[in-house]
């Protein structure tokens, strides 16, 4: 195995959105892998127009292997259902490949990736935008906003609601995770911030008409 890293993982290797998705199971540019079940790469359509960038695989992702699966998925996919975005023709990834999380007895406790574990994994979801060439990027949250844009730090409430133009000619849209969504406590607080993400995600489906 260690001797095959290199060669697998060199750029001019990948040529297709497939074999970056078998590769991802040997990358060893972070120390994510020890603790994962699996990388989680992106899915959907590879001519989709757009592209859906959450932060990392949850507990219920990493161990089916698939994107946006376990409760912040059914926020997900409720709120584009409601917009009238169709989850089947849509990409879907996330700025992070495998699960970070603490053990706490039974249970996995989501940890947020740091920079340097961000920046690593960019190498990957640089390949699917390379393949994919999604007319719109939209960051579900400030981790994907971060790698996308290439900064330490975003602020959402600053970002949302306005479409940044990329180098390459794509629009990203900047919004809210979805599980940000799930840990407000009150339920009129949860609404209004509901609105706002299914407003956001309106925007991009208008974008692509
Ligand atoms: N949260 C994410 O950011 N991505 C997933 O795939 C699941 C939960």
């Amino acid at each position: 195995r260690k001797a095959r890293e290199p060669e697998v993982q060199q750029n001019h290797e990948l040529t297709s959105l497939a074999a970056a998705r078998e590769a991802v199971q040997d990358c060893r540019r972070c120390p994510l892998y020890e603790q994962a079940t699996q990388a989680v790469f992106g899915e959907g359509p590879e001519q989709a127009q757009v592209m859906f960038v959450g932060e990392q695989p949850g507990d219920q992702e990493d161990l089916a292997g698939r994107p946006f699966v376990g409760p912040a998925g059914q926020v997900f996919d409720e709120a584009i259902e409601k917009v009238g975005i169709d989850r089947k023709r849509i990409y879907v990834t996330n700025a992070v490949k495998h699960f970070k999380f603490e053990p706490r007895g039974k249970r996995r406790i989501h940890q947020r990736p740091d920079g340097g574990e961000v920046q690593a994994c960019k190498f990957w979801l640089n390949l699917e935008l390379q393949f994919v060439k999604p007319r719109l990027v939209v960051a579900l949250g400030a981790t994907a906003a971060q790698s996308l844009l290439g900064k330490a730090s975003v602020t959402i409430s600053k970002l949302r609601g306005q479409p940044i133009e990329m180098p390459d000619g794509s629009m990203l849209l900047v919004t809210n995770h979805p599980s940000y969504l799930l840990r407000i406590p009150d339920a009129e607080g949860r609404q209004v911030e509901r609105a706002k993400f299914e407003a956001d995600l309106a925007l991009a489906r208008d974008m692509l008409l």
